[in-house]
């Protein structure tokens, strides 16, 4: 039997680079080897904005960017956490396991509630989320997580979770593992990290004009002004794209920037083309989906269905050990 996987993302809406490399090209690459579970964490949104009204839509255009990016959803069930009950079922029993101090160290839940400007005021439900983030791993008994660096803090609370229930209960949960990626943080077009907040995003829907457009105003190597300055390709984000989506030219890239051969202007206009055509079979797939969402809504009540048979059986596992119900 494959070893089980659980990946999820907050339905925020389209998909930018930072995501891909950061999370969706790593669950493409493992979903022959594994049996993965793709989470819509719809309820994890709530920790940090209430407004619902464009919930529906941001859960279509990620799962299409999902799709888009080659998730097979014959292979991987794709579904909502809300419309999985037992999350939140598991989620309270798990409430009971872990301190107030324990999830108010948790420097990514810190870090949001600094960026939020909430850190004396924040809501319960946010200071609770990686406990809610547990039970989305556990119900499923994944063994592997993959997840951008920033999550890994909620991997290792899971951990705790997991043994903490065994311990007290008897053994349901596996104990799992986070994998990051290599490329777990692309920074964005200004060089901070690339996130929608900050506008610097490059998304993976783009055309290839915008695409265009984008990286001509990214920032490079500020001492490098005039063409023939000599850069320094360490530095420069546009050098940190390259390596990515156009490595086949890099050694020649770094010589020719280093020496002052090769200047800004071409470079980007190089790196506009390989981007754009290694997006384009994105772009491709990603029509088929758009004009019939209806095939997305069976997809994922397809996902719902495989999910659910899964959380029931371990919720059933759970109360049976705590002798309950
Ligand atoms: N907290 C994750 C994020 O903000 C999303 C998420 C919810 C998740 N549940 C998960 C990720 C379970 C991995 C596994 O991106």
């Amino acid at each position: 039997m494959k070893k089980r996987i659980l990946s999820g993302m907050r339905p925020t809406g389209k998909l930018h680079l930072g995501n891909y490399v950061g999370a969706l090209e790593n669950w493409v690459k493992l979903q022959d080897d594994y049996e993965n579970f793709h989470l819509i964490a719809d309820w994890h949104v709530l920790t940090t904005n209430l407004d619902t009204s464009q919930l529906a839509q941001n859960t279509m255009d990620m799962v299409i960017d999902w799709l888009a990016a080659g998730i097979d959803p014959e292979k991987s069930p794709i579904f909502i956490q809300s419309k999985i009950k037992e999350h939140a079922e598991l989620f309270l029993i798990f409430s009971m396991l872990v301190t107030v101090p324990r999830l108010e160290r948790n420097p990514t839940v810190k870090e949001q509630a600094r960026d939020l400007g909430v850190e004396a005021n924040m809501i319960f439900g946010h200071l609770g989320y990686p406990v809610l983030q547990a039970a989305d791993i556990l119900l499923y008994k994944a063994h592997l997580v993959p997840v951008g660096e920033d999550q890994l803090p909620h991997v290792e609370l899971t951990r705790e979770i997991a043994r903490r229930f065994n311990k007290t209960y008897g053994d349901v949960f596996i104990v799992p593992t986070g994998k990051l990626t290599e490329f777990s943080r692309l920074p964005g077009l200004d060089g901070n990290k690339m996130s929608k907040s900050l506008g610097n995003t490059i998304l993976l829907s783009d055309k290839p004009d915008m695409i265009a457009q984008k990286i001509m105003k990214a920032v490079t190597d500020p001492q490098k002004i005039r063409k023939n300055d000599p850069g320094r390709p360490e530095i420069c984000n546009v050098f940190t794209y390259h390596k990515k989506f156009n490595q086949s030219e890099v050694p020649q890239i770094e010589r020719d920037c280093k020496s002052g051969e090769l200047g800004c202007v071409a470079c980007k206009q190089n790196l506009a083309k390989k981007m754009a055509a290694y997006l384009e079979p994105f772009r491709e797939k990603r029509k088929d989906y758009e004009s019939h969402p209806e095939l997305v809504r069976d997809i994922i009540d397809d996902g719902n269905k495989r999910a659910r048979a899964v959380a029931e059986q371990t919720m059933t596992e759970v109360y049976e050990v705590m002798k309950m119900g």
